[in-house]
């Protein structure tokens, strides 16, 4: 194996501490003590993990937690009113709706609903469309983890070439437009992009956020790439028993590859301090305060 592995986990650590650290002289300072609202619809097991780690991580950071559990009959409008109190208390500064929703609740309206100064995912259409063009924004928090792990390999992005696996609101498109700022050169490819490995051995920075375990091989790495995964998909192992892979064959792709994300220990973490650092921010914006340079 001759990749440097990024240790997702140090540096969420690292950022997860001066958060802290941050939110202690905000509360010392100011008597600001920043709330994370987080509203999980019905008994997915995953989303369950998800938010109960969310929740446990805020409260260590010092920062306040609730948490609105809610059936998965719950109706849109009955969502919706919760999402209404949430944006109207001033306890809460970064609001959080769980995906994936029921059914019968439109994601979008949901999103749309939250008031955008407390859009701790950055999906609000006014997030979304303030980052695409340079204003400052509650930017979504898994393509920011991405960044700060890449940026723990090279000091500068300006002028390289990054290849992005994925198009999705929350992952994909959001990381092609930090990517932008930071002045690297993208291409984006998804289900539709032909020879995909040849795009993707294109890349000096190649992320893959597709959801298909394993996709990206050796031979789709260009020597010495620096390799992000953001993907997390559950595969059968031994027994009955499972196992979390990325969307990268790490092991091989670690041949080729000069730095990489493991999955689990990579993004993930990353992804939690991000939100305990957008939840922050959120606040500062709130109150009017300069936000912390973390
Ligand atoms: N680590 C974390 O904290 C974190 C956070 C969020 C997501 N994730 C993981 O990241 C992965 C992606 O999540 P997401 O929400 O972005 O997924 P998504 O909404 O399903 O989007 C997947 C993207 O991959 C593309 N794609 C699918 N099959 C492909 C193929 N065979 N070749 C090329 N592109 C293909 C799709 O293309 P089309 O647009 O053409 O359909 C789409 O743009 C998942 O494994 C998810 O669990 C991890």
């Amino acid at each position: 194996m001759t990749a440097r592995i990024i240790d997702g986990k140090a540096l969420a650590d690292d950022l997860f501490g001066k958060v802290a650290a941050a939110v202690q002289r905000l509360t010392q300072d100011h008597g600001l003590e920043p709330g994370l609202a987080v509203v999980l619809v019905g008994n997915n097991p995953a989303s369950e993990i998800y938010v109960r780690s969310k929740s446990m991580k805020t409260v260590a950071a010092g920062m306040r937690s609730s948490m609105h559990k809610l059936p998965d009959t719950v109706t849109e409008d009955e969502l919706l009113q919760v999402v209404r109190q949430l944006n109207d208390d001033r306890a809460t500064h970064g609001i959080l709706v769980q995906l994936p929703l029921p059914p019968q609740i439109d994601p979008h309206k949901v999103i749309a609903a939250i008031e955008p100064a407390k859009d701790v995912d950055g999906f609000h259409p006014v997030n979304a469309g303030r980052l695409a063009t340079g204003l400052p924004a509650l930017v979504p928090c898994t393509p920011l983890g991405c960044i700060r792990l890449v940026k723990s390999v090279h000091a500068s992005l300006s002028g390289l070439e990054a290849v992005v696996i994925g198009r999705s609101n929350i992952v994909g498109k959001p990381l092609v437009q930090l990517l932008l700022g930071e002045n690297a050169t993208v291409t984006v490819a998804h289900s539709k992009t032909r020879d995909l490995p040849a795009v993707a051995r294109r890349a000096d920075l190649l992320f893959a956020a597709v959801g298909r375990p394993e996709m990206v091989t050796r031979d789709w790495i260009k020597p010495g790439a620096t390799v992000i995964d953001v993907g997390i998909n559950r595969v059968p192992a031994e027994g009955d028993k499972s196992r979390v892979v990325g969307d990268v064959a790490f092991a091989e792709a670690a041949e080729a590859a000069g730095a990489i994300t493991p999955v689990p220990g990579g993004v993930g973490p990353m992804t939690i301090a991000c939100l305990m650092l957008n939840t922050v921010r959120a606040a500062c914006g709130i109150a009017g305060l300069p936000e912390p340079d973390l």
